[in-house]
């Protein structure tokens, strides 16, 4: 079996996640920051490690300002709701994740103005496009770092600059990018990070956060509201961070998991996991290129994209594609509209979409070639 889905969610995780994960549940399973006692205080470590640990791979200087939420679908409504009110306006690009643009147009309709930047049919944006977006009341830029259906990385330093010169805020989805390629959220004037713990960061499903800005709280509104283990004698919300934003239990067992993760990445070294996965991401790219019936989509250079390949066969669905590289081959992948209408529209491939191929650090270059083999096959079976 070839696991080609790391873009959806990661697997198979480093060993190191899934024996922190069982130490977690067999050993300190209390609730932290909830009680004084010894299991307690122990979960409590075992999260603030973990922010610890994202705050040196994205050179975070205070880890209260890493919030955990449930993946990044939460941390990006929580950036967007939360910062955006009527009559405000936003700026965002065409190649984004309905995990930005569905909590977009739903601030639409209560009176919100929205601007889609256009992107090119490879995917890449001209950061002037942005800057010629800004309007007098704009409140928001929101941008993914790199494109889940076909890796382009957009240019969030340029946009960056952009974005702090006119004290706009400026929220990066890093779902695509976290784990596999260097962030840095002062050189990059990035003000919330929203980021999944779930694939490029080894941790398990339900995982993923927010890093806020220092200053940025004072105007960004809560999500959810309710106990935190803090001032208990108060009814209302506490105002430091990262309570005002992790309300409920968290997910101690997963925050376990995630640690171990980002100490993984941190061991394998961030470069050396971006050239395998650029290694592997080139082999299927010039591969898929020979292949007759077949078009790629995105831009060419390894270089300027994640590991993540879209293509299709002609006279052929996407679902058809994968149904047959699963049934015959034995491999996973992702075909149609991978959550993104808009960059589909952006590509070209909408309303079909396309066959999403994503390596992952497990995957081998032996996996890319009897994968491209299955592809030649199909496309020959095709014709
Ligand atoms: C670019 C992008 N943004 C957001 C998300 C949502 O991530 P999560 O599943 O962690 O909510 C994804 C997931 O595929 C994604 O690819």
């Amino acid at each position: 079996m070839i696991y080609f889905d790391n873009a959806a969610t990661s697997w198979p995780k480093p060993e190191a996640v899934y024996l922190a994960m069982d130490s977690l549940m067999r050993n300190t399973g209390a609730s932290p920051g909830r009680s004084g006692h010894l299991m307690s205080l122990t979960a409590a470590r075992i999260i603030h490690e973990t922010r610890e640990a994202l705050c040196e791979l994205f050179n975070i200087s205070d880890p209260s300002h890493v919030v955990f939420t449930s993946n990044a679908t939460e941390a990006l409504n929580l950036a967007i709701k939360g910062l955006l009110r009527p009559g405000d306006h936003a700026v965002t690009s065409s190649m984004e994740h309905n995990s930005v643009m569905r909590p977009l147009r739903a601030l639409e309709k209560n009176g919100v103005d929205i601007t889609v930047v256009k992107c090119a049919s490879d995917g890449s944006l001209d950061p002037h496009d942005i800057e010629k977006a800004i309007r007098s009341n704009t409140k928001l830029i929101v941008l993914t770092h790199a494109s889940n259906v076909v890796g382009t990385m957009l240019p969030v330093s340029e946009v960056g600059r952009i974005a702090r010169g006119c004290s706009i805020p400026l929220v990066i989805d890093a779902a695509q990018s976290a784990g596999c390629y260097p962030i840095d959220v002062e050189t990059m004037n990035i003000d919330l990070l929203a980021f999944s713990g779930h694939k490029s960061l080894f941790g398990p499903q339900g995982t993923g956060g927010l890093y806020i800005r220092q200053g940025i709280e004072s105007r960004l509104e809560p999500l959810k509201y309710g106990g935190t283990g803090s001032y208990s004698e108060h009814e209302d919300q506490p105002n430091f961070l990262p309570d005002k934003y992790e309300s409920g239990t968290p997910n101690t067992v997963g925050l376990a998991g995630l640690g171990a993760g980002v100490r993984f990445v941190m061991q394998e070294g961030l470069t050396n996991i971006k050239k395998k996965e650029q290694r592997l991401t080139k082999l299927l790219l010039d591969g898929l290129a020979s292949i007759p019936g077949v078009t790629c989509y995105g831009n060419g250079d390894p270089a300027r994209r994640v590991a993540i390949v879209s293509f299709n066969i002609s006279g052929m669905l996407p679902s058809e594609v994968a149904l047959q590289l699963e049934e015959d081959f034995r491999i996973m992948c992702r075909p149609g509209l991978q959550c993104s209408p808009a960059a589909h529209k952006t590509l070209g491939t909408f309303p079909q979409g396309t066959v999403r191929l994503s390596p992952g650090h497990f995957n081998s270059s032996h996996d890319v070639e009897r994968t491209l083999e299955a592809v030649k096959q199909i496309a020959r079976r095709a014709r």
